[in-house]
């Protein structure tokens, strides 16, 4: 064995157990009550979790939007999604103008070869759609790409008509792939943000005012019903708001496969945040917004009955100084868009289990395992099994944190958690048998992340 974990607690989805676990190339090769065999190391998880490793499957590392990009390139957003036990990400390649899907795809590859610290793969976002894209999601799916991801917003620039929706989802369905929809209805947004500035209102709180959660509700609805119609699953990203959640329990309660995420700015954040001074609400401009406090215990409850499969980030950071200010006389030229990749699983632990909103075991489902399965990487990510990738966290529960953009290694100016307290801390994190952080420091190397080529959806699940 190369390395043994002893004296720790692991946590599955659905197992806490006092249990050493046994690496060998690369690979958890013994879980066991006491491992007496030898190995090279050992580590000591007295008094810590043993967490299989957190997926974060919507994440915009080096992404072209707005003008700008994503400040995180795939060494920087890595390193930082690693120090918060975070050991798979998948990204949104966003196919351009007149681009094929197969060279979006190998234009986010060439961004993160060399660069990634952990496993990654990659979404493809479908932003027009012509029978030859379309001929091309079978391709995708055989190149270990079963995810494509459709916006019902953004109008003029990624959104796609109902017709559309309805081709990729049909098409995806045949081929094995999972359509992930930005569910807010980009006409209603478009005259919406046209009247606001006409009206001279520019500041950021408009960004939000320009996006009611009934744009969400509606749109959301919407992209099931359309789903429903083409008989194929459907998977609803970033999900912000009561309005939206309420058209997936209705699906789900029917039967029907309509799985969704939220994030933790959705949990932790609101609206008010938009009213900080002095342009201090660009910060938080994103898409769906931030909403009214109302929705905070909608969104938990969601999680913990099982409406809500999955918390990932929609990692997508911009610098407050030169990329928000950018939209300073207008809040439609901010680049929307907020940083979390490191943040995700101590946020999710200290506000969802330490204060009893959810389970020890759901929080591994929801940031770990539920993302395996669904996006095509379990049983070999997402649980810690014999077999499974040796992705594992050493997690100390009873470590305090403050969250602060002094500290982080997210690269990037503020974070939109600054100053938020907790328990909770990713004290080892180890990705295919090797130990990338240790009490603060990063071990792992550029390039040692290997391009996940992921199951078709419903394959081992
Ligand atoms: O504001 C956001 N969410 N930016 C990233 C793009 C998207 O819609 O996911
Ligand atoms: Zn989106
Ligand atoms: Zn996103």
């Amino acid at each position: 064995m190369d390395l043994k974990i002893v004296n720790g607690t692991v946590v599955t989805a659905n197992k806490t157990l006092r249990a050493d676990v046994g690496i060998a190339q690369g690979k958890v090769v013994k879980i066991a009550r006491k491992i007496k065999e030898p190995a090279q190391e050992e580590l000591d998880a007295k008094g810590l979790y043993v967490f299989p490793g957190g997926i974060d499957v919507h994440t915009h590392l080096d992404m072209p939007f707005g003008g700008t990009v994503s400040s995180d390139d795939f060494r920087t957003g890595t390193i930082a999604a690693a120090f918060g036990g975070t050991t798979t990400v998948v990204d949104f390649s966003i196919q351009g103008k007149e681009m094929s899907l197969k060279d979006t795809l190998s234009t986010w590859m060439k961004k993160a070869e060399g660069k990634a610290v952990i496993d990654y793969g990659f979404h493809v976002a479908v932003t027009h759609l012509d029978d030859a894209t379309l001929e091309e999601i079978p391709q995708m799916v055989s190149l270990g790409v079963p995810s494509f991801k459709c916006f019902l917003a953004y109008k003029g620039a990624l959104m796609i008509d109902d017709g559309a929706l309805y081709r990729v989802l049909l098409k995806s369905k045949s081929a094995g792939a999972l359509v992930m929809i930005h569910g807010e209805n980009g006409d209603v947004l478009d005259v919406l943000i046209k009247d606001f500035l006409a009206q001279g209102k520019t500041e950021p709180k408009y960004h939000a005012l320009s996006r009611p959660p009934e744009a969400e509700g509606e749109a959301t609805g919407r992209a099931i019903a359309i789903a429903q119609m083409a008989k194929a699953p459907i998977y609803i990203v970033h999900l912000s708001c009561k309005e939206a959640l309420e058209k997936v329990k209705a699906a789900r309660e029917l039967g029907f496969p309509a799985f969704a995420e939220t994030c933790p700015q959705y949990l932790l954040l609101s609206y008010q945040n938009y009213l900080e001074p002095d342009f201090g609400g660009a910060k938080y401009v994103m898409s769906p917004p931030l909403r009214d406090k109302s929705n905070w215990k909608v969104l938990w409850k969601g999680l913990a009955e099982g409406d809500l499969q999955v918390v990932s980030t929609d990692h997508c950071p911009f610098n407050f100084k030169g990329q928000k200010e950018m939209g300073r006389d207008n809040f439609a030229a901010i680049p929307n868009g907020s940083p979390g990749i490191e943040h995700r699983p101590p946020l999710l632990f200290s506000e969802g289990v330490n204060k009893k909103r959810i389970t020890l075991n759901r929080f591994v489902e929801l940031v770990s395992t539920s993302p395996a399965k669904l996006f095509g990487l379990f049983p070999e990510k997402g649980t810690v099994a014999v077999g499974s990738d040796a992705d594992l966290v050493l997690f100390d529960p009873k470590a305090h944190f403050t969250v602060s953009a002094r500290t982080q290694h997210q690269n990037v100016d503020y974070t939109p958690y600054e100053g938020v307290k907790g328990k909770g801390v990713a004290k080892v994190v180890i990705a295919n048998g090797q130990v990338i952080v240790r009490d603060g420091e990063f071990l792992g190397k550029p390039g040692a992340g290997r391009f996940l080529k992921r199951k078709p959806f419903g394959l081992k699940r």
